[in-house]
């Protein structure tokens, strides 16, 4: 499967939220919101569609990272049931961590449920460590959140064979 990442713009909000209220049946967040976070210079918002059909929102993921702040947050990620195992879900979370680390942040930070696992793996592969425990912070479930952190890598400076420098992103 293939699928193309770009910047979330107001007009995908319905796609968006049709996935948002489908995944997250009881703790949806509003169109309100998310057209806030949108629209904010402060996020930064991706969506993944079908090349051939850029108004299908499979996936989408949003970074909160106040440029010259040294943390980010991610805030939301989701991939449509039909399009998960493929490593999408990691691609959009890879894309706001280079996001955040071009805007500066050394650190990012999440909450996931914690009757989540699928998710946890997806960020304990990605070098996320858990930090605490926020109790009761889904609601109305009463489920606790598991709060974690990724100390996000410096960019290694690499000597090819042509005797050039390299950036490579760890
Ligand atoms: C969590 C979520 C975003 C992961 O999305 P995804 O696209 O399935 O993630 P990935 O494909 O990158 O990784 C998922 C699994 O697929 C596997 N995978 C990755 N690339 C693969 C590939 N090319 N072929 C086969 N499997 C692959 C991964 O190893 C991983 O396996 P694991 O779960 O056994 O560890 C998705 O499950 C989701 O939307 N869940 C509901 C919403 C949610 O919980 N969001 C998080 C809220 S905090």
């Amino acid at each position: 499967m293939v699928w193309q990442l770009r910047r979330a713009r107001p007009e995908d909000l319905n796609g968006i939220m049709q996935l948002e209220t489908s995944i997250f049946v009881s703790d949806a967040w509003s169109p309100e919101m998310m057209a806030r976070d949108i629209a904010d210079p402060s996020c930064y918002y991706l969506v993944a569609f079908p090349p051939d059909e850029p108004d299908r929102i499979v996936g989408y993921a949003g970074l909160l990272a106040p440029r010259g702040a040294h943390e980010g947050d991610i805030q939301t990620i989701a991939v449509a049931e039909e399009a998960r195992g493929h490593g999408l879900g990691r691609t959009l979370m890879l894309s706001l961590i280079g996001e955040a680390r071009k805007r500066g942040a050394r650190e990012a930070f999440l909450e996931v449920r914690a009757d989540n696992p699928q998710a946890q793996r997806l960020y304990r592969r990605l070098g996320f460590e858990e930090l605490g425990i926020r109790k009761g912070y889904y609601q109305p479930d009463n489920v606790d959140a598991l709060v974690m952190r990724l100390q996000i890598p410096e960019p290694v400076t690499q000597t090819t064979d042509t005797g050039l420098p390299e950036e490579t992103q760890e």
